[in-house]
């Protein structure tokens, strides 16, 4: 039989990981034939809780789930990962300025990036889901100088998912038919969805829309979604969170058509290299690779110049907090 994979999920207890968890353990991370063993990383607060979420997974007899650990310890928690989904994170909250938001994170994704570097599998891939997720990854990264740098990443994938719903939704098509859909930039309000790339029905989607619609409703509807969601539901997304970050990590492991992904850029289209921002991608032979040669316009370069100055600004403060 398979050796398990080592999966490890930080912020276990909150919402998105119990909205994760299980569908690690039933197959859904690596594919249906990959036994998993899973590692819960949570503040000592919130060890109790994880272990709650441990004893319903046990209860699923989930025929690929090898083993469970719960801990407070990342160096415990990262040993011998081949995958680490860090979830957990420090969240805005009410009257925080970005400069503590940044050091509060800081103090977070520093020593589990340190602990990834000095425990991890060989093989490992990072994905940040903890917001801000780009600078975040960014944090992590810098403290892990053993693993080659491509193998921290940051969630877009929700975003995209949000997008190609949106435009199947205003076509009137099934999502299938929606190809080539791109997140530019940061996971903020200033991300880029572009569709002068994306096709349905082997058309531009942007010359099936009216312009208004993709600037004054299309954009921002998938920017603010995760504040519509918060005002809808009383909480922040969480189930389709944990299935974009599913999303990710397969396409990542298996192979993906064109999708979105925010990786460390090497200067395409005009990112500044190291950032870890969002692009159209293809994942091939284990690896993401930014789809190169389209053609930008100008109404897109606008948008796509606005966000990664925002990832600019971050990386500049958090590079004054010596947190890099
Ligand atoms: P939550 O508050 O329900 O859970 C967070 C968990 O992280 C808590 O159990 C907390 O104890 C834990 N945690 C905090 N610091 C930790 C540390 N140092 N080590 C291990 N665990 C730690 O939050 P939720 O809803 O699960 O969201 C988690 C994060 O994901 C938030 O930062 C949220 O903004 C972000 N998010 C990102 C999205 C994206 O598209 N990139 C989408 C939705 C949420």
């Amino acid at each position: 039989a398979q050796t398990p994979v080592k999966v490890t999920v930080t912020g276990a207890a909150g919402q998105i990981g119990y909205a994760l968890l299980f569908r690690i353990a039933s197959g859904q991370l690596l594919g249906a034939d990959v036994p998993v063993k899973l590692s819960l990383l949570e503040i000592p607060q919130a060890v109790k809780a994880a272990e709650g979420t441990a004893m319903e997974l046990d209860d699923c007899a989930f025929p690929l789930l090898s083993g469970i650990e719960v801990t407070d310890d990342a160096n415990k928690a990262f040993d011998g990962a081949s995958v680490a989904l860090l979830v957990g994170a420090r969240p805005r909250t009410a009257g925080m300025e970005r400069g503590d938001l940044l050091q509060a994170n800081g103090g977070i994704f520093g020593p589990q990036g340190k602990a990834i570097n000095d425990n991890a599998a060989d093989d490992i891939r990072v994905l940040v889901v903890g917001n801000p997720a780009n600078t975040n990854a960014l944090i992590a990264q810098q403290h892990a100088p053993d693993v080659p740098a491509e193998r921290f990443t940051a969630m877009t994938r929700l975003d995209h998912n949000r997008a190609l719903s949106q435009l199947a939704a205003k076509l009137q098509v099934p999502v299938t038919e929606v190809k080539k859909m791109t997140i530019w930039g940061n996971h903020s309000a200033t991300q880029y969805p572009d569709l002068y790339h994306a096709e349905v029905g082997g058309k531009i989607a942007a010359e099936q829309v009216d312009e208004a619609w993709l600037r004054d409703t299309f954009i921002p509807t998938v920017a603010k979604r995760g504040a519509a969601i918060i005002e809808a539901r009383g909480a922040s997304s969480a189930a389709s969170a944990a299935n974009a970050a599913i999303d990710h990590v397969y396409d990542w492991v298996n192979g993906s058509e064109w999708t979105s992904a925010a990786i460390p850029s090497d200067g395409s289209y005009g990112v500044p290299e190291g950032l870890i921002s969002s692009f159209p991608v293809v994942s091939r032979d284990g690896r993401w690779e930014i789809i190169q040669g389209l053609e930008i316009d100008a109404f897109s370069r606008e948008r796509i110049d606005a966000s990664v100055r925002e990832l600019e600004e971050e990386r500049a403060a958090v590079r004054q907090l010596g947190l890099i």
